[in-house]
């Protein structure tokens, strides 16, 4: 195990990155470690936040950051992570785009004995190995908590309730495990049914589309099940632009709790948000020393989240730091 022998951080060799939007923040010190970090993209309110909270506690840290946003694509996140193997950085750090098909590139950086930390989401690798650690939130759960939400709001409500669900990018842990949460918590009451379900990529253009062929296309829509706020804010603009009132002609869960979102919610527009939260960089930097130092660390870790009305929205609004 890579936490049992690397104790000496490796130099880091002059090769330029050939991944994506690639970036070195130049905050490492001479004793510091250098981590090479493949972000998933731009897609989202919370992968911004995400982003400045890894690149911030990087350079709080003394921690040389390189950078590379894939643009939501795996293929830029497996060149990314091959650069960083080649520069033989101390630690690789990333946030797979997708669930799957990472069993080989984990393997070279193996081979090339640089330890990997999962972040945010995770690989279905069965080969636990590969990696060291993963840090992140637990996305059944979020889809659980939204699903119970709905069952106690709907509990007064007689006869169906049909329900259009904007699922996050087709293959992210996120996108499946909320998915599988809430499908699970409806269970519960029999009138509660999905009765329309597509990808709107976690961005907000994507969710705004597929509401407007929902809405073209399906009677009666009760409420919108979105996997984060960008995609549901994205459906607040279709549902306005069809002349009906988000929140009170459809309800909206969403996922997240950014600004956006909140400011959404706190004015009644979105009804319910599952927080997930995307600030992720000290606890990442405090278990890569660790990893690099060889010191054992948890195989999961997870990150403590709430939910939100919009009463209590208006009470933490101010507050919010992304
Ligand atoms: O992996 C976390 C998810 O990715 C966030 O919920 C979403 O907004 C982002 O794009």
């Amino acid at each position: 195990m890579f936490k049992k022998t690397l104790v000496t951080a490796l130099a880091v060799s002059a090769l330029a990155l050939s991944a994506c939007g690639a970036s070195d923040s130049g905050s490492g010190t001479d004793d510091g470690i250098t981590m090479g970090f493949a972000q998933v993209g731009a897609e989202s309110g919370w992968r911004t936040a995400n982003t400045k909270s890894i690149q911030e506690a990087a350079e709080t840290a003394g921690v040389d950051l390189k950078f590379s946003d894939a643009q939501q694509k795996q293929e830029n996140q497996i060149k990314a992570i091959r650069s960083y193997i080649q520069q033989k950085v101390d630690v690789i750090a990333f946030s797979p785009v997708v669930e799957s098909g990472w069993d080989t590139v984990l393997k070279e950086a193996r081979d090339a004995d640089i330890p990997v930390i999962l972040t945010d989401r995770a690989v279905d690798s069965a080969d636990t190995s590969l990696y060291q650690t993963f840090l992140g939130s637990d996305f059944v759960e979020e889809g659980k908590k939204a699903g119970d939400w709905l069952v106690q709001d709907s509990a007064a409500t007689e006869g169906p309730v049909n329900i259009v669900e904007l699922q996050g990018t087709t293959g992210a842990a996120p996108a499946i495990d909320r998915k599988e949460g809430f499908e699970a918590a409806i269970t519960a009451d029999p009138d509660l049914t999905i009765v329309q379900s597509q990808t709107g990529d976690f961005t907000r253009s994507g969710g705004k589309q597929v509401m407007e062929a929902f809405l073209k296309n399906t009677p009666d829509i009760d409420v919108v099940y979105a996997h984060n706020d960008d995609m549901g804010l994205g459906a607040i603009e279709a549902i306005e632009a069809a002349g009906k009132v988000p929140g009170v002609d459809i309800k909206i869960i969403t996922v997240d709790a950014v600004k956006d979102g909140m400011t959404a919610l706190s004015e009644g527009r979105i009804n319910y948000i599952v927080e997930c939260n995307p600030l992720l960089g000290e606890q990442l930097m405090e278990l890569a020393e660790k990893v690099v130092a060889g010191e054992e660390v948890p195989e999961r870790v997870v990150t403590e989240e709430t939910a939100f009305t919009p009463e209590q929205a208006k009470e933490v609004l101010a507050s919010r730091e992304y």
